[in-house]
């Protein structure tokens, strides 16, 4: 057996946004790898469908039905996922939403929905999480996004969410670096999920977007959920054990080019 596949063997991970996408994928890859899963989603239905597929296929998964938007329901799911599992050790916030507009088209309740999905439940589930992980010597990753390095226009809170998660994320690697609490972020370009195929086809010619969105990225195509999963699983794991604070890319090279430099033949 691989030592991968048994690292997070006895170890418990509190996924957040673990009924689809990213989340899923990170959901699955730790419990394949051993953990013993909490999967924190609103979305009811796919989360029980995720716990069910990871059970058949022996592994350990719980769904924590919550809304993270509201802080009791971010104090639930620690308390709940604690008290299934009897410790903490990985807490992997995935759970956010896009919307657009900019400063001007934004209402307050947009800027408000953002922030509180995409910031205010890290801080939230961090807040409530940080004594049982400061007891395992636990771990934190955050899935932030190339926006927090680079824009696009009209997604003006969506943007400022996750440029504020990298800064959350370096605060609490500081504060937490003594108590042996490890806190990283992801920052993935385009991925293959059900948020990314809605924002496509809120475009007239999707399959035409896609194709753009693939060219984007110097690698040629987008992401799947499980390749920003093992990055995840990487940072949480104690092969990460020396990092801290960091902020990885999982961009396939998005970020690389420069705007105004043309395209080399081929
Ligand atoms: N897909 C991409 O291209 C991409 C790129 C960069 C960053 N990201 C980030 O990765 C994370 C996951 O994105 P995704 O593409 O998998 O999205 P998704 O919409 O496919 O999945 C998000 C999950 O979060 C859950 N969720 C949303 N709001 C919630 C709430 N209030 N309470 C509880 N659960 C909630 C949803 O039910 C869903 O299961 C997000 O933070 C997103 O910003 C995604």
């Amino acid at each position: 057996m691989k030592q991968t596949e048994v690292e997070f063997q006895n170890k418990v991970a509190l996924v957040t946004g673990g009924a689809m996408g990213i989340g899923e994928g990170v959901a699955r890859l730790l419990a394949e790898r051993g953990a013993n899963v909490a999967i924190v989603d609103r979305a009811a239905e796919a989360a029980h469908s995720v716990a069910r597929e990871i059970i058949e296929q022996g592994g350990v998964a719980q769904v924590i039905t919550a809304d993270l938007a509201k802080a009791e329901e971010c104090q639930r799911a620690v308390s709940e996922t604690v008290r299934a599992f009897g410790r903490l050790d990985i807490v992997s916030n995935n759970a956010g939403i896009q919307r657009y507009g900019t400063v001007e088209s934004t209402p307050e309740s947009v800027w408000d929905e953002v922030m509180d999905v995409n910031l205010k439940s890290v801080y939230l589930v961090c807040h409530y999480a940080m004594k049982h992980l400061k007891a395992t010597r636990g771990a934190v990753v955050n899935m932030a996004s190339v926006q927090a390095f680079g824009t696009q226009q009209n997604v003006v809170a969506y943007a400022t969410s996750k440029n504020a998660l990298v800064g959350l994320t370096k605060s609490m690697a500081l504060d937490h670096a003594r108590d042996g609490v490890r806190v990283n972020c992801v920052a993935p370009g385009s991925v293959d999920t059900p948020m990314l195929r809605w924002a496509l086809s809120l475009d007239p010619d999707p399959e035409g977007l896609q194709q753009v969105v693939n060219d984007m990225h110097p690698l040629g195509r987008i992401a799947t959920p499980r390749e920003v999963a093992e990055v995840v699983a990487f940072l949480a794991s104690e092969r990460a054990s020396f990092v801290t604070g960091a902020t990885y890319l999982v961009d396939g090279g998005l970020l690389l080019p420069l705007g105004g430099a043309p395209k080399a033949e081929k």
